[in-house]
């Protein structure tokens, strides 16, 4: 069944007139997707290094994903988690064996802000103690506990006053968290790599300085993988390059092939959660579930990590010869895997207008880096068509 309203307005025109209006939308009508491709209303064809954000790294229309979700959409849709349900218990058995060993409790919910809201509030619980150290150019989502935590000052002021007990201590810095501890705090929040703040990748010894610190301190570690994690990085979680695991990890984006899911998990060693300390309707719902399942699966079947490390390695190297070339607009290249930054010398939009003009979609991070977060599943060719464009753009100075 199709659902047609009659309309004289198009998409864009009823979109712009009844969303509130928080987006800033790219002139394009996106209507199918596979793999890495994406297709407009005119049967245009992008490819994608969007990624939905993040969310796409199996790729659009998944069969794993399309086929799972058709199944369990058959099945059962509903189920609240204080009923127990057959596929969310296998989701959480197939999540603990791809997690970080000993993460062993799954707190399950829709969203990346959301699972950073339940880490911080298990952080709260399972210390007695109040205080969130996080970091300058950090991003961690939305919502008033998340929104604390995050740096990007255009972001928390229209919102302020936020929560008390957050500070925010440069990256990569392992004395400035030092000194930023208080007998007051109770985790120190991070991503593995600063994604949305620009691709930051820290130098190898700071993850495994900050595990170190933190057990000499007990403050609790928690480890933001939502945009690092699902294989992004060419491995399964952003910090398992440095050997090091949080005591809370915070997922969402692909854990469930593109459907909304995010995860809080926490350390079997540390005590137990209590009861009615925090819940969600849709958490745990056996449709997301289906698809989280799957998805571990196809990334188990196809190793997508490996596959991201392979492919990263290949698209970096189309793209470092920019740095330093002739006309070039491009200051440095910075990545892991599949998710990589080209720092410019100028501002980032009017760059990503001309990559949408040449068939690309590319993100920004921060005012003048450009973001590529490719499904994991993109093509050879379509990383070399991403390079051509990239190339042709960033040879020019564009207003
Ligand atoms: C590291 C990190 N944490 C949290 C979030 C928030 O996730 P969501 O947009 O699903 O709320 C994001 C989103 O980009 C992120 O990159």
């Amino acid at each position: 069944m199709t659902i047609e309203i009659e309309n004289e307005l198009s998409t864009r025109e009823i979109e712009d007139r009844y969303e509130v209006g928080v987006y800033s939308k790219r002139e394009v009508t996106i209507v199918r997707g596979e793999g890495a491709r994406i297709w407009d209303d005119t049967g245009r064809e992008y490819v994608d290094c969007m990624g939905g954000q993040g969310a796409a790294n199996l790729g659009h229309a998944n069969p794993y994903i399309t086929a799972a979700i058709e199944k369990q959409a058959r099945t059962l849709i509903s189920c609240p988690e204080v009923l127990y349900n057959d596929t969310r218990a296998k989701l959480l058995q197939k999540l603990v064996e791809v997690a970080p060993p000993g993460l062993n409790r799954v707190f399950l919910c829709n969203s990346g802000t959301e699972a950073v809201e339940g880490a911080l509030k298990f952080a709260r619980l399972l210390t007695g103690k109040t205080d969130i150290i996080a970091t300058v150019r950090g991003f961690h989502g939305r919502s008033m506990g998340a929104l604390s935590a995050t740096w990007e000052k255009k972001y928390r002021e229209p919102f302020y006053p936020l929560i008390p007990g957050f500070s925010h201590v440069p990256y990569n810095k392992i004395e400035a968290i030092r000194n930023a501890i208080t007998e007051k705090t109770a985790a120190i929040l991070i991503e593995p790599i600063q994604g949305e703040g620009g691709v930051y990748i820290p130098s190898d010894d700071y993850l495994p300085a900050l595990r170190q610190l933190c057990d000499e301190t007990g403050v609790l570690l928690i480890m933001d993988e939502i945009q690092t994690g699902v294989g992004r990085t060419g491995s399964w979680w952003g910090a398992d390059h440095a050997g090091v695991k949080g005591d809370i990890m915070t997922i969402a984006k692909s854990i469930a092939g593109g459907v909304p899911m995010g995860a809080v998990l926490v350390d079997e060693k540390l005590p137990e959660i209590g009861k009615s300390t925090h819940g969600s309707t849709f958490g745990g719902n056996p449709l997301a579930a289906a698809a989280a399942l799957a998805a571990i699966h196809y990334m188990q079947d196809y190793d997508l990590p490996g596959q991201a490390a392979e492919k990263g390695e290949y698209f970096m190297s189309l793209l470092r010869p920019l740095v330093g070339q002739e006309g070039s607009v491009v200051r440095e290249v910075r990545g892991r895997g599949l998710i990589i930054g080209l720092e410019l010398k100028h501002k980032v939009v009017p760059y990503l207008k001309a990559l949408l003009e040449r068939g690309l979609l590319a993100l920004p991070a921060g005012p003048n880096v450009l973001r590529l977060l490719p499904p994991l599943v993109i093509e050879r060719e379509q990383l070399d068509f991403a390079a051509e464009q990239i190339k042709a753009v960033l040879t020019q100075v564009l207003d």
